[in-house]
């Protein structure tokens, strides 16, 4: 969620720089610049994905059954579990249990897995 929000910030940074007829820009959104280096370590750590396209396949495609928070609901807790990406690829590929597989093609599931990983 934060990384989501420092992409909003960036985005709107680089929308008011577009401008051209703005004044400098104000102090605080040269705040932000400080944030890139703290993901990338971060993205590191955890492996690459891209958290909003994760967050958005996940609405499509989870949300129901795991929760609006990971913190599941008919499904179990996706959140701080310990799973690897490996083990989550493979659950969304041929599903577990009563879960389904889920019909996505394999970027947006690796993506996905990566990000639930490191939820
Ligand atoms: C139709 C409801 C449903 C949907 C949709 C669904 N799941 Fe599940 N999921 C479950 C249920 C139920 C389980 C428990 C299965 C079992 O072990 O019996 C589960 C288990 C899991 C597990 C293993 C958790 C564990 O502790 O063993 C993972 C990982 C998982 N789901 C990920 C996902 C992802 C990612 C998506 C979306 C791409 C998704 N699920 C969509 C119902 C669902």
């Amino acid at each position: 969620m934060k990384k989501f929000l420092l992409a909003l910030g960036l985005v709107t940074a680089l929308t008011a720089c577009g401008g051209g007829d703005e004044a400098a820009p104000a102090p605080e959104e040269a705040a932000p610049e400080e944030a890139p280096a703290d993901e990338a370590a971060v993205e590191e750590a955890t492996g690459d994905f891209d958290a909003t396209a994760a967050r958005e396949q996940y609405e499509a495609s989870c949300i129901s059954c795991h929760g609006g928070n990971l913190e599941g609901a008919m499904g179990p807790a996706l959140a701080g579990e310990g799973h690897t990406a490996e083990q989550i690829l493979n659950v969304i590929q041929n599903g577990q249990g009563t879960m389904p597989a889920i019909n996505i093609p394999a970027e947006d599931a690796e993506n996905l897995a990566r990000w639930i990983e490191s939820q």
